[in-house]
């Protein structure tokens, strides 16, 4: 804003814009000179679409009105730079120029896209995944954003439901850990007026996760304990982060939605949490709530205001109704007041009543999509990919091979890009085959390639996954495999293809809209004419390496039985291909674990490590015996459990002490100890992971809880020695009276490379 500007909003206002004592003065004013349309206006988001459908922002659009009468408070989905100065000199045309802040859904990245964060959760890698948010705000501030929908911290223990791509997994502690790492790294020193520095919003509270048989928006059965103890950790320690905004979740909890969920909002988050930021709802949530069957538009629209939502998404509910709700006595000035002042105090802790333009600036977009940038993400990427299986040492392979690499994800640069990867560069990211052809070069091999297969059966579903979806977002995407060939040719083609090849790199998985938002699966196996693929490469007789891309675990049990090698890439985003064939090739040695189990059969699910017992337990491995706690088909165990990883290496973890066998149970503490050593012939990274029970509760709680862990990086030969200090705080546990307690008892402390192998000691806690 030019001085001269400046002066006469701050000589309207009456107050100086410059120390946090002014804020509250300042937003006191603005306030008091705000009618009530211009209050609720505050409370409005849009999406950029709502404006802009076609390419000038001046179009007339009836939706124009909102931010022509000061009636709309912010804006999401748009990164130009122009329109977004164009929609920011409207805003700042109106009566009391309130500018605009503008939000964007930066999942892994933006202009570059990084590893989906479910891959990023494995590489158990807190600093990382706060610089991977450093580099991600940086990105999305130079593009004139100031709020991130980021991060998602739903816990889910079921692979059906399509957004399990989008969190860190099914365990608490490790999404705390996640959560506060995103939360740090996008927020920076929480000085949103800086340049690298943008707002988080923590999504979505609470509980998405657990919708009923993975299905998406389904209601969530749950009893407040297990919501204590199973789900509320990550979006806790997101808060106490210092996270600026949270996002209503669509699920009812209670039978009450969400978004109309004063439990949730307002005893939880604000009274216990003590959560100052603001809340906004999901796109269209408030209207989504007439559906739900809690009341019509306007009702729903109050209750939402009254349970504890500052800002409503794509509904037009505060607009449309909550001025009729005043009148009607539903809502109160000083409820309207209460959310308009907070979406202020965010605008004014992004600098914009000093400097609307701020970050709309073309200056910076210099960061963006840069070598850095690329090269950053392949760097974390090199972490996220986990080793499942490895005979015989078969990975690393040599780059002197001759590799057929086959399937539909063999040349596909887009689909390693994963779901919210709408604004990657797909035409210069790096596909597998660009990665493992520049790989061999070095070292005299070739590759030969074929697609080999469809994505799905159903040719209808196949071409709205593939086409319909990726195309409306890209109209430059490539499809991959469609049914314009027969299956039967396409196998033949790609079984010709690995004639005289040394081995044979099968890429297969889900597509990038197979899961992610509303794509959840009731069956979560590889396709099945990908699986007719696999099968004919098996039969070929030459060694078969799987590299999968998917959004979320699958069930994998005849690969496992009968493929020696399968790397899971998950999405690896903007630099896959090179990042997949550094470990193909050994220059990165894998050290990505599992955040997820890996089910056997769909019908495991929902399946989790940190279960509970029941009175008539039985072992995860043990066949089928009647009246015990199991299933006739199949054993309990997941194939591959939670915190399961391999390497190129091998590490042997010595047996746990403990420096004092006993503690208090309100004080005191005691070292454990474990040696480990690397085994093998490389250098290696292993991630020590620490797991509690407690024998006997005043109520039950999981057989294991993951409490602590460390990611270490040994040469060969080397040993370190670990120390986890612990103390009453990492026993606790929400009560059936939901106080966090440490009780007396016994506890098993156990640490291992993966929930399921570990060895334990006992501690007393008196
Ligand atoms: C719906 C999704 O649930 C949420 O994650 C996203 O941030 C909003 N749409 C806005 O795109």
């Amino acid at each position: 804003m030019k001085k001269t500007a400046r002066l006469f909003l701050l000589l309207l206002l009456s107050v100086s814009a410059n120390a946090q004592t002014d804020k509250e003065v300042f937003i006191d004013s603005l306030l008091s000179k705000m009618t009530v349309d211009e209050k609720i206006g505050q409370l409005t988001l849009m999406s950029s679409y709502d404006f802009i459908s076609a390419e000038k922002v001046n179009t007339k659009n009836e939706n124009l009105k909102y931010i022509e009468e000061g009636r709309l408070g912010a804006m999401y989905g748009l990164k130009d730079i122009d329109r977004m100065r164009k929609l920011q000199g409207m805003a700042l045309k109106t009566r009391l120029k309130i500018p605009f802040f503008f939000g964007m859904d930066v999942i892994h990245g933006l202009e570059t896209s990084y590893p989906i964060p479910l891959a990023m959760s494995c590489s158990w890698n807190p600093d990382l995944v706060r610089d991977y948010a450093r580099h991600a705000a940086s990105e999305a501030k130079a593009l004139g954003i100031n709020w991130v929908f980021s991060p998602m911290v739903d816990i889910s223990h079921d692979a059906r439901w399509g957004r399990v791509a989008e969190g860190a997994g099914e365990d608490p502690y490790l999404g705390g850990v996640m959560a506060r790492a995103y939360v740090e790294g996008y927020q920076g020193d929480n000085d949103f007026t800086k340049d690298d520095n943008v707002m988080t919003c923590v999504k979505h509270y609470a509980l998405y996760g657990a919708a009923e048989a993975g299905r998406d928006y389904n209601p969530v059965y749950m009893d407040r304990q297990s919501m204590m103890n199973y789900f509320m950790r990550p979006y806790h320690d997101a808060c106490k982060a210092g996270a600026g905004s949270f996002m209503t979740s669509f699920n009812e909890f209670e039978g009450i939605p969400a978004t109309a969920n004063k439990y949730l909002l307002d005893d939880i988050l604000r009274k216990q949490w003590g959560f100052k930021g603001f809340v906004v709802t999901d796109a269209t949530a408030i209207k989504e709530l007439v559906p739900h069957g809690i009341g019509n538009f306007e009702e729903v629209t109050a209750r939402a205001l009254k349970a504890g939502v500052d800002m409503d998404m794509n509904s037009l509910g505060y607009n449309g109704t909550l001025k009729q709700s005043l009148a009607e006595g539903r809502v109160t000035m000083a409820d309207i007041d209460k959310a308009c002042r907070r979406i202020l105090e965010a605008k004014w802790d992004m600098g914009l009543f000093e400097n609307p333009y701020r970050f709309l600036n073309k200056k910076n977009l210099k960061k963006v999509y840069t070598p850095e940038m690329k090269a950053h993400a392949r760097k974390v990427a090199n972490e996220c990919t986990v080793l499942l299986k490895n005979d015989n040492h078969l990975l690393p392979l040599s780059p002197d091979k001759k590799i057929a690499l086959i399937g539909p994800f063999a040349n596909n640069a887009k689909e390693m890009q994963g779901t919210w990867a709408m604004s990657s560069h797909s035409s210069e990211s790096v596909s597998i085959y660009q990665g493992v052809s520049e790989a061999v070069q070095t070292g005299g091999g070739s590759v030969t390639t074929a697609v080999g297969s469809w994505l799905v059966a159903d040719s209808l579903q196949e071409s709205s996954l593939v086409n319909g979806i990726m195309g409306l977002f890209d109209p430059n995407y490539k499809p991959i495999a469609v049914h314009d060939r027969s299956l039967k040719d396409m196998i033949e083609e790609a079984v010709s293809a690995t004639k005289g090849c040394d081995v044979i790199v099968a890429c297969l998985g889900e597509s990038t809209t197979m899961n992610g938002e509303g794509a959840s699966r009731a069956d979560i196996s590889i396709p099945e004419p990908q699986q007719q693929l696999l099968k004919a490469l098996h039969a070929t007789g030459k060694p078969v390496v799987l590299v999968l891309s998917a959004g979320r675990p699958l069930t994998l049990s005849w690969e496992d039985e009968h493929i020696p090698a399968i790397v899971n890439t998950w999405n690896l985003g903007d630099q896959a291909g090179y990042a997949i064939a550094d470990v193909l090739f050994g220059n990165v040695n894998p050290s990505g674990h599992l955040t997820m189990s890996f089910p056997r059969k769909v019908g495991q699910c929902p399946i989790y490590y940190n279960h509970k017992n029941t009175g008539r337990p039985h072992p995860d491995n043990a066949p089928y015996r009647r009246f015990t706690s199991c299933y006739i088909d199949v054993v309990n165990a997941p194939l591959y459990p939670f915190g399961y990883g391999l390497s190129y290496t091998s590490f042997k973890y010595g047996l746990p002490t403990l420096s004092n066998a006993s503690m208090n149970h309100n004080e005191g503490t005691t070292t454990l100890t474990v040696p480990v050593t690397n085994t093998g012939s490389r250098e290696g990274m292993t991630t020590v992971q620490l797991y509690i029970h407690a024998q006997a509760s005043t109520s039950t709680r999981p057989v294991k809880e993951l409490r602590a862990f460390k990611k270490i990086s040994l040469k060969p030969g080397e040993t370190q020695t670990i120390n986890f200090q612990l103390t009453p705080e990492d026993l606790k546990y929400y009560d059936h009276e939901l106080n966090y307690v440490c009780e007396p008892g016994t506890y098993d402390i156990m640490v291992g490379d993966n929930s399921r192998d570990v060895e334990k000691v006992e501690l007393k806690v008196l």
